[in-house]
């Protein structure tokens, strides 16, 4: 392993890169991959198959993030019941073969190993955003606070006191991009995204960590 303070990550799936920017302000190094040309994302990058990419190279790395797309797991589309692939067995699978630690990133439904739900409002965002998180290493449960202020209504301007849902083709991406603190994000980027501050939360929690506890 790495140097602490030289730490590299692989943000696998990583869009326009919420997840990495946590891991930056963390005081990781971040590569990202996507199958898809990113050209917000804000450190290296390299198009690609991610899970080709992870078999070749995740064992440069000191830490792995994986946040795979989640449709398949979404309450509409199941009610849709579109076809979505499972890509979190094989993702899973190719993490424990590099024996490098893990985070696995997805919504709630999704079949996670004894995942840690983070919610917005253990962070004073102004939006719920509950994303399950499957690690490699041990993580603590923060306190989940009541859900006191109401969702804004879909398509409707955000009134003082509501919090956001940023999903689908929400109106007032400067909002959103305040809320989430991503200010580089398009609409597209945003909606994908989980906020930075997720994952800062879970870099630090590694960081501090004894190194017995994080080797793979
Ligand atoms: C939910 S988004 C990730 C959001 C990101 N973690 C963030 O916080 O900004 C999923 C991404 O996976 C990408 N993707 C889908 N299949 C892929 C594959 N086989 N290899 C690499 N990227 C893929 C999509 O293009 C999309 O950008």
């Amino acid at each position: 392993m790495t140097a602490r303070n030289q730490l590299r990550v692989l943000d696998l799936f990583c869009c326009q890169g919420g997840a990495g920017m946590g891991y930056h302000q963390a005081g990781f190094n971040v590569t990202g991959i996507d199958i898809a040309p990113q050209p917000r994302y804000p450190f290296a990058f390299h198009q690609a198959d991610a899970l080709a990419y992870l078999a070749r190279h995740g064992t440069d790395f000191d830490l792995i993030h994986a946040s795979m797309p989640c449709q398949r797991y979404t309450r509409c589309q199941q009610i849709q019941s579109r076809e979505h692939p499972d890509l979190i067995a094989p993702v899973r699978a190719l993490l424990q073969q590099t024996g490098r630690p893990y985070v696995i990133e997805n919504v709630p439904g999704a079949p996670l190993l004894d995942p840690v739900e983070l919610c917005g409002a253990m962070f004073g965002l102004r939006t719920y955003r509950h994303r399950l998180f499957e690690t490699s290493f041990p993580l603590a449960r923060r306190h989940h606070p009541r859900h006191l202020a109401p969702n804004a209504k879909m398509g409707r301007p955000v009134r003082e006191g509501e919090f956001m849902h940023i999903v689908g083709n929400f109106s007032n991406v400067p909002l959103a991009r305040d809320i989430m603190d991503m200010p580089w994000a398009t609409r597209d980027g945003l909606r994908e995204a989980i906020p930075p501050v997720y994952t800062r939360h879970i870099a630090e929690q590694f960081l501090a960590a004894p190194l017995a506890e994080v080797a793979a």
